[in-house]
């Protein structure tokens, strides 16, 4: 089965055919079972960017979306007003109320559109905490256990729970990432990578029972860590053979430039317009 998977919306552009970048994510998957949309950025971005790319977003038989945050969701009345009903794959949690803090000021970064809303523009969500295929081939991870030490919370992201009197750090437990299982092996593709990029490749080596992975494409949030988590990281990547890995948005452009002083060939820059077989 050929697999091709094109990013709509990233913070950067890097095909000069009027398309725009925006703070976010959303990868287009075209497999010969269907095409599938990963995240729908903010809203601004997709829907121009998609024609640019000749992506058809009217031919989307699932949306998957990869956590709660603004910037993989708010594309989605978008999306849906070119879908029509479609179903939504996504954890239970992601429209909890949730905020980014720097210890003063809090501001929001949750879902900008009710449950209601969606629906009536056709959204028809599946929520779950496991692993679900959701398309031939193409899969959810459900909920990726935390287990190592040196992949901490980002400590700015933040819950405002409903009746709660403060802010509490939020772990993100629903974020998600898509795995396409092509011909070439597995290919991840990431949201913000929230619950860790090397827990979620061992959540996915112990999912598809493999010792490699293809590809990794998306938001790594390598941005925001410490040197510990960034060396681990690196090992990780070669012990796991990773061939090609496309990185994005909260990956940040100095740890970004690190990737690729480390991967070489095998890297390249998941920008908008960024494509990958498979
Ligand atoms: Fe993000
Ligand atoms: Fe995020």
């Amino acid at each position: 089965m050929q697999t091709k998977l094109t990013i709509l919306c990233e913070n950067s552009v890097g095909r000069p055919f009027g398309a725009v970048g925006e703070h976010g994510f959303a990868c287009f998957i075209e497999t010969e079972a269907g095409n599938v949309l990963f995240d729908t950025g903010q809203g601004m971005g997709i829907c121009g960017n998609a024609e640019v790319l000749g992506k058809n977003l009217a031919s989307i038989q699932a949306i998957a979306i990869s956590h709660g945050h603004y910037d993989h969701t708010g594309g989605l009345p978008q999306v849906l007003n070119q879908t029509g009903p479609v179903p939504v794959y996504g954890h239970p949690d992601i429209f909890i109320s949730r905020t980014w803090s720097d210890g003063n000021a809090a501001r929001y970064i949750g879902m900008r559109h009710r449950r209601e809303y969606l629906e009536s523009l056709g959204a028809q969500f599946h929520f779950t905490r496991n692993p679900v295929e959701i398309s031939h081939r193409i899969h959810l991870t459900g909920e990726i256990p935390r287990d190592n030490h040196f992949e901490k919370p980002d400590p700015n992201m933040t819950l405002y729970p409903e009746g709660a009197m403060a802010i509490r750090p939020d772990p993100i437990t629903d974020d998600l990432s898509l795995v396409v299982d092509s011909e070439k092996g597995l290919i991840l593709v990431l949201g913000c990578a929230h619950a860790g990029m090397i827990n979620i490749f061992n959540h996915v080596l112990n999912m598809f029972h493999r010792k490699r992975i293809y590809a990794v494409v998306g938001g790594t949030h390598l941005g925001f860590s410490q040197p510990a988590q960034f060396e681990e990281t690196l090992k990780a990547i070669d012990r796991y053979g990773i061939e090609r890995m496309g990185v994005s948005h909260c990956t940040g452009l100095e740890k970004a430039a690190k990737l690729h002083a480390h991967l070489g060939e095998r890297f390249f820059f998941g920008c908008v317009g960024a494509e990958l077989e498979g």
